[in-house]
């Protein structure tokens, strides 16, 4: 790592967004529709996790997209035909909103010919990002934007130059969804030193129950480990598999324990509660959606 006088290295200002995914599990919605473009409300999933990014100082952001996908590129253009129509109207609302996803970040876009893992999706990215760090966030997750937590991932990877990964306590009998941590014993209980990493074991095999979600902040020696990979669990090149090399050669890998909240929009039950969730919250109509929601829970309506 290259350090300046006060010993920190670079911080990250590109983000890589693995957005190659068939989504098998809504079909047949994403038929046509890129599972990122479903609407949370009245924004698709993938413009939360843009925001996400800019929100941290990240505006170049890299999305790796597959055949059908290229509407989710679009999302991210101007639309002088709708802006002209909304100014004609007066609707400085909805112009400001149109505007706002064209304004957001530089969209990039690279393809995964092949579905070969996320691993494999990740190395797409090597020659827009060279040998500086980055950030990853998959496309199908969010976190609340009052609780951020990209920014301590970014200071944290500039301080060390290693990997920062933000990890999640999950139920016991989920480790096999995710990748699994084991990490030393600490007073701290938010930043913990990561001394293994096991993609998806069973809940017998896993060395603890702190998830991997969705955000990662890589250095960039992980394209290299990535090449090197061969497949692993589900017969995909993993990421934890080429950081899991990377540990084993000394990089230093953390983790940030997530308290906040974070939306899992990736299976249909996750992505219902989130559009609850955030339409409960939402200024403009929340208050009502709360009093019917209430009604039609207590089987008063529907
Ligand atoms: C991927 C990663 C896994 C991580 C998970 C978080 O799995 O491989 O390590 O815990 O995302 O959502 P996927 O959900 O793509 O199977």
């Amino acid at each position: 790592m290259t350090t300046n006088a006060q010993g920190t290295g670079k911080r990250a200002v590109k983000a890589v967004i693995p957005a190659a995914g068939l989504a098998t599990r809504f079909l047949p919605a994403t038929k046509a529709v890129p599972k990122e473009l479903l609407p949370v409300v009245d924004r698709p999933v993938l413009q939360y996790i843009v925001e996400e990014a800019a929100a941290a100082g990240i505006t170049d952001v890299l999305l790796v997209t597959g055949r059908g996908k290229t509407s989710m590129v679009d999302h991210f253009d101007r639309r002088p035909d709708v802006e002209q129509r909304l100014e004609e109207k007066g609707d400085q609302v909805r112009l400001a909103a149109v505007r706002r996803t064209s304004e957001l970040a530089d969209i990039y876009t690279v393809r995964q010919g092949e579905p070969l893992g996320l691993g494999h999706a990740v190395g797409t990215a090597a020659s827009h990002v060279g040998n500086e760090p980055f950030a990853v966030l998959l496309g199908d997750e969010f976190v609340d934007e009052d609780e951020p937590l990209l920014p301590a991932m970014l200071d944290l990877q500039q301080q060390t130059g290693g990997i920062v990964l933000a990890l999640l306590e999950v139920k016991p009998e989920e480790t096999s969804r995710y990748g699994i941590a084991s990490v030393e014993e600490t007073d701290t209980t938010d930043t913990v030193k990561i001394t293994g990493l096991v993609e998806k074991p069973s809940p017998q095999e896993a060395p603890s129950n702190l998830a991997l979600i969705g955000r990662y902040v890589l250095p960039g020696s992980v394209f290299e480990a990535i090449a090197d990979t061969k497949p692993g669990s589900g017969g995909e090149i993993q990421l934890t598999d080429a950081m899991a090399t990377l540990l084993n050669q000394g990089v230093p890998v953390h983790g940030i324990v997530y308290r906040g909240h974070r939306y899992d929009t990736g299976m249909p039950l996750g992505y219902l509660q989130t559009v609850v969730e955030l339409a409960v919250k939402r200024a403009d109509l929340g208050e009502e959606f709360r009093a019917w929601l209430t009604e039609f829970v207590g089987g008063r309506k529907g």
